[in-house]
Order: C-alpha cells, then sequence, then structure tokens
C-alpha cells in the first residue's frame, strides 16, 4: 500500500491508507434479492434483516453508543474503540462510531455490539489456528482482554488484486510496479482478478499513518524477530484461509482483511483487536463474482462508501469545522448493513438489546455483574 502519489497532508494519507483495505470503507455484502434504491438517496436498500430489527435501528438512533465514561483507569479513545488498562488485562468497548476522514460521520445503531460479536465469533472459530487475547465478552459491546504487548505491525492479507486508491495493490500492479511488500505479481492481471496464492503486504502501526513494509526490512529494523514474523505471517495465511473458506460456504468471497497480533504477559502469541469485521474486511458476493468478472464489471458487493459521498458532494470534511448530520436514512441503511453481515457471517439472529437503557448504564451494570 506505498503511496504511488503520496496524499499531501497526513488526514488525506490515512485516509487513502484506510480506503485501502476498506477498513473503512469496507464492503458489506449485498442482500441477492430485493435491493431496491430508496426515494431520496439512491441508496440501495438491502433486505434479509427482520422488520423488529429494522425498527430497532430506527428507534436506536437517539441511543448509540457514541463516548464511553466508564469507572475504569487508563481509558484511551482510539477510531472506534474505547480501552481501559487495567494492568494484565484491557476492557476493550467497541462504539458506534463511523470514522472517516479522520472525523467522526456518524453514530451508527448497533455497529459497535456487530463488530464486537463478530470478532468474539471468529476468535472462537480461529482458535484451533491460534489463540486470541479475547477472555470474555461482558456486554454486547464490551471484550474482557488479556493485555498484549501489541507487534508494532498490521498483517494484511490479500486474496484478489483489487483497491482503487492510492495504496493499494492494484494501484501499485497498474502503474507497473510488480513487486509490493517482498511480494512477486507476473504480467497480465486484471483488477479484481483472483492471486494465484494469499499474499501478506504488511504495513507498520504507526500514529498518523502506516507505512508498507516488507518482511526483511520489519526483522531489519528491530519490529519482530525472524521467528515471531515466522510464526505469526504463517498463523495469518492460516487464519485468512480459514475465513475464506468458512465465507465460501455463506455465498461470500473474502477478499482482503488486516489482523493485528502481540505477546501476552507469559510470551505467547495472540491475535488481538479484531478479526474478520465488516470494518477490517472486504467481502464480495461470490455467486455474481465469476460472471461479472468475465464481463468486466466490478463484483458486487455493499460498501459504506455511500456515506463518505454524501459528505463529500456537501462539504469537504477535510477542513469544513462542523460537518453537517448524516441523513437518517443512510445512519439506518447502514445499520442494517452490519446487522446483514453479522446474520449471515454467524448464522445467528440479532440480538436486539433492550433500547429503553442508555448503553453506557446497561455497559457499567453488566461490568459491574462481572466483577470489573
Ligand atoms: N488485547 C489487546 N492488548 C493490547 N492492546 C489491544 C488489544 N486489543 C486491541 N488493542 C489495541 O486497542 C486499540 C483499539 O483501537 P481502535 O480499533 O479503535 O483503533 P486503532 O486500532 O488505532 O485503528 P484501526 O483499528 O483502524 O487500525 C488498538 O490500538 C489496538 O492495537
Ligand atoms: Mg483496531
Amino acid at each position: 500500500m506505498r503511496s504511488l502519489s503520496r496524499p499531501a497532508c497526513p488526514q488525506a494519507q490515512r485516509q487513502a491508507r484506510l480506503g485501502a483495505i476498506g477498513r473503512r470503507s469496507v464492503a458489506v455484502v449485498r442482500a441477492q434479492a430485493a435491493a431496491a434504491p430508496s426515494k431520496d438517496s439512491g441508496v440501495e436498500s438491502i433486505s434479509g434483516v427482520s422488520a423488529e430489527t429494522v425498527a430497532a435501528i430506527a428507534k436506536a438512533r437517539t441511543n448509540c453508543l457514541t463516548a464511553t465514561d466508564l469507572p475504569l483507569p487508563n481509558r484511551r479513545q482510539g477510531k472506534v474503540r474505547d480501552t481501559y488498562d487495567l494492568g494484565e488485562q484491557v476492557v476493550i468497548v467497541t462504539t458506534d462510531r463511523q470514522s472517516a476522514f479522520d472525523r467522526l460521520l456518524a453514530s451508527v445503531p448497533f455497529k459497535g455490539q456487530v463488530l464486537n460479536q463478530t470478532a468474539a465469533w471468529w476468535f472462537e472459530q480461529t482458535a484451533h489456528i491460534v489463540p486470541s487475547a479475547l477472555l470474555s465478552t461482558p456486554d454486547p459491546n464490551v471484550a474482557l482482554m488479556r493485555k498484549c504487548k501489541v507487534f508494532p505491525v498490521e498483517f494484511v492479507c490479500r486474496g484478489y488484486m483489487t483497491g482503487s486508491t492510492d495504496t493499494s495493490l492494484w494501484t501499485h500492479y497498474k502503474a507497473g510496479e510488480r513487486e509490493y511488500c517482498g511480494n512477486a505479481f507476473p504480467d497480465g492481471m486484471r483488477k479484481n482478478d483472483r492471486l494465484a496464492k494469499n499474499v501478506i503486504t504488511p504495513t507498520t502501526k504507526a500514529e498518523d499513518h502506516d507505512v508498507p513494509i516488507s518482511p526483511a526490512e520489519i526483522v531489519a529494523q528491530g519490529l519482530m524477530t525472524q521467528q515471531e514474523w515466522d510464526t505469526v505471517s504463517a498463523a495469518a495465511l492460516q487464519i485468512f484461509e480459514f475465513g475464506q473458506r468458512e465465507a465460501a460456504k455463506r455465498g461470500l468471497l473474502l477478499v482482503d482483511t488486516k489482523y493485528e497480533f502481540g505477546k501476552d504477559s507469559d510470551g505467547t502469541i495472540r491475535i488481538i483487536d479484531e478479526v474478520h469485521t465488516p470494518d477490517s474486511s472486504r467481502y464480495w458476493l461470490a455467486s455474481s463474482y465469476e460472471q461479472r468478472h468475465a464481463a468486466g464489471q466490478e463484483p458486487e458487493n455493499i460498501d459504506k462508501e455511500f456515506l463518505r459521498l454524501w459528505f463529500r458532494s456537501r462539504c469537504d470534511p477535510y477542513k469544513d469545522a462542523v460537518l453537517p448530520e448524516a441523513p437518517a436514512e443512510l445512519v439506518c441503511e447502514l445499520s442494517k448493513r452490519y446487522v446483514y453481515l453479522y446474520e449471515k457471517i454467524t448464522g445467528q439472529a440479532f440480538q436486539v438489546p433492550d433500547l429503553s437503557v442508555p448503553i453506557n448504564e446497561r455497559i457499567k451494570a453488566n461490568l459491574k455483574k462481572a466483577g470489573l
């Protein structure tokens, strides 16, 4: 994801990076049937989420988790998660924040719950490959994890030649590069082709912007030992392959994703943060991929691009002091897409929480029950 024409400002740089892997513009797969364009926005509305959940989404707009104020020590606010450092353990609260352009665009009902529960599901499914740091989920939005010393590397795994931003694999390939982050690619590839084999295109995990890096550089710079790299990269590829197989069973293609790993106090390497969530992964619809690809069309997916486009067409989200409020219709649509993907992946019905209780209060009560 090295920038060819590196964006000028750090915000733009970060945005390009985020867009590249789809962390903030991830594809959420579209329901195969009955996706009707909405009247006002032209954004397709997915079907497949129950009427009760759709009604709850509308209701929950006034009870989103945008900020947390838990009576726990050492709070640190990430883009999506608030973490509380308890020493040996960390309490990680996944909020409903939807950010892009380094800004909070909106709070999306149930997004935090979906991300937390999707990640917890995948952590369990992939435990036979590598243990996760997850200890429990004391609340739908909360993960209690072993505190790990995080490797300062993001393990980006890719199965396809795709992406459209300055930092994406396809952009580099199209510009003539045949080597990227230590991986070689043959001539003659087309956008969205399946790669001959999955690859890892690591980046450093920096505050402002992540920089593509090769395994040799990772070791040379002392970010990881050779042995750590060998172990973690092998695990990352195994988890990715497992995810692709599981996704395929559900009619989805797991296109690319990123993982974080760390070491716990015993020195055990664990996967942390999140796995195969709609924020960290790109999914395409399997059923139409071959046909569309052969016809030179983009694969079917549902992404969050529409919300970014809405802001872009109305303001300068990098510069304006105050952003307009995102339309309820778009925010609810985004929420539906998160819920849809959760249900599709896990095979479980989304459990609508009790909307009469403010989420922060519910979390406090649940943490107390868990003795935290
Ligand atoms: N088990 C863990 N031990 C220590 N730190 C953790 C653990 N799990 C997650 N973290 C850290 O918690 C933070 C969660 O923040 P969040 O996911 O909101 O933003 P981010 O990771 O900075 O950005 P992004 O996810 O977009 O890369 C990250 O810094 C992550 O590395
Ligand atoms: Mg994260």
